[in-house]
């Protein structure tokens, strides 16, 4: 498939199917998606996958940090991780410097676009998330997140139960000034 068609065929996938997702194959697809644009090669980046009981195990030690009377509030969002195989969580570490913590943000999302892209040519799912919750001191704490890092975001990958058509964008064109 081309680039083009890649980027083109991509979707967010609502509904995996069971099939497991090897967390080897995952690695290796992060192993090019690191050849992402980065300023001076600082690489802000590092992952966390959340696959089989580790899912599990996530909810319950996250929950257990949640006030009884609020557990069922927060039980349905993070409930959310276990509707895909797998769950891969975008760590980067925080910049002090604001001008180059911009740049590290926009390495990482290029990184993870790579990463969406590389699952669509394996004809495998994603969906990138960014819940409130990721940001929290309790999740950071479940999950070894220091706290000079930030979470940019979680992406469900698994394979899609159905074939979903693209949404149709806004033409680049009409949004396109040539200045000359
Ligand atoms: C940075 C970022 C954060 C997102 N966070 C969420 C989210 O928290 N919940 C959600 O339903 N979709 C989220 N999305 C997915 C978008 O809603 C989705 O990409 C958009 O509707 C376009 O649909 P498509 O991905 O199928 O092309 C996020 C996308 C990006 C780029």
């Amino acid at each position: 498939m081309s680039v083009a068609d890649t980027i083109k065929n991509r979707v967010s996938t609502a509904k995996f199917t069971a099939e497991w997702v090897n967390p080897e194959k995952i690695i290796e697809l992060l192993e090019t998606a690191v050849y992402a644009p980065n300023h001076k090669m600082r690489q802000p980046w590092r992952f966390i996958i959340l696959e089989g009981l580790g899912k599990e195990k996530f909810v319950h030690q996250y929950l257990l940090q949640i006030k009884e009377t609020e557990r069922d509030e927060h039980k349905k969002l993070v409930m959310k991780v276990m509707s895909a195989p797998a769950v891969v969580a975008f760590i980067m570490k925080k910049n002090p410097v604001y001008a180059e913590e911009i740049e590290d943000i926009q390495a990482c999302a290029a990184l993870i676009q790579n990463f969406l892209l590389l699952l669509e040519d394996e004809k495998m799912g994603s969906f990138w998330k960014t819940p409130k919750y990721i940001e929290t001191d309790k999740f950071k704490d479940v999950l070894g997140i220091r706290f000079d890092e930030l979470v940019l975001g979680l992406v469900m990958v698994g394979y899609p139960q159905v074939k979903v058509e693209p949404k149709k964008r806004e033409s680049a064109k009409l949004l396109t000034t040539i200045y000359s």
